[in-house]
């Protein structure tokens, strides 16, 4: 991957191309505080937020990321002003309008988690088009968490098991770790290696609870709208100096 030499510098000599995480997810936190800062109103944070988005998905691709898993919108963030939550569904389904001709000649797939049924028809709609639409794409996952909460998809998947038991499809014996990951929504999905937050604030805020059990955090001070390429290589090149025992020595 001469490319990102050329484009980043010495950035990226210390990045380990054999060694590189499979899965990523970011909660992209500080758009609100960003606005702030210059005096702006917090929809003005979050649209250059998702301008950084489009940028980090483009180095995620280059880099050879296989997973991107983005926190857009949690369960919780429906306590926001009812004008700010139109904004981040306005700003979500721009996104997905646009993602095709933004990310013309790449391979990346783009999938939803989270519940989905209750966002707008509009959204659900086009949430099934681009998902349909690049689902035998073989690059980049691109998989954004809407209307998403870690104790949302566990209250499920509970749900989902104890249907079965009582229909006498699963006896208890059989309900163990590698079961309860093929229910979740991420069924099919890695469990993230890192997970990067912004802003400084130090919490998962019902983020991936099930599957960040090994998850390396990373939390930049910086804030969403400022992260930028660099950033993302030195995320992985942070990773690459980690080292995981799951508990060994
Ligand atoms: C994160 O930025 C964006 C979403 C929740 C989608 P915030 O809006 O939380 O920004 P701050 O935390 O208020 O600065
Ligand atoms: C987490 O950020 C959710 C997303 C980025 C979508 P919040 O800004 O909503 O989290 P809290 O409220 O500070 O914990
Ligand atoms: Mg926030």
């Amino acid at each position: 991957m001469l490319f990102i030499d050329k484009l980043f510098g010495k950035e990226d000599k210390k990045l380990d191309k054999g060694k590189l995480p499979v899965h990523i997810a970011i909660i992209p936190d500080g758009n609100g505080r960003w606005a702030k800062k210059r005096g702006l109103p917090r929809s003005i944070g979050h649209k250059e937020g998702t301008n950084a988005l489009r940028s980090i998905v483009k180095i995620a691709d280059r880099v050879g990321i296989k997973y991107l898993t983005i926190y857009a919108f949690s369960t919780e963030n429906w306590r926001r002003p009812k004008d700010e939550v139109d904004t981040l569904m306005a700003l979500m389904l721009e996104f997905l309008k646009n993602a095709e001709k933004e990310l013309e000649g790449s391979d990346v797939r783009i999938r939803v988690i989270g519940n989905t049924k209750g966002m707008s028809g509009e959204l659900q709609n086009e949430i099934k088009r681009v998902t349909k639409l690049t689902e035998k794409r073989k690059g980049l996952n691109l998989v954004i968490a809407l209307n998403y909460g870690g104790r949302d998809e566990i209250i499920n998947t509970i749900k989902d098991i104890a249907r079965d038991v009582l229909d006498g499809k699963l006896s208890i014996d059989r309900i163990n770790e590698q079961l309860i990951s093929e229910k979740l929504y991420t069924s099919d999905i890695p469990d993230p290696d890192m997970i990067i937050r912004t802003s400084g604030e130090l919490r998962s805020s019902n983020f991936l609870l099930w599957q960040s059990a090994y998850t390396e955090y990373w939390f930049p001070d910086m804030l969403w709208p400022d992260f930028k390429e660099k950033d993302f290589i030195e995320a992985v090149c942070e990773y690459q100096k980690r080292n995981r025992r799951y508990g060994g020595v």
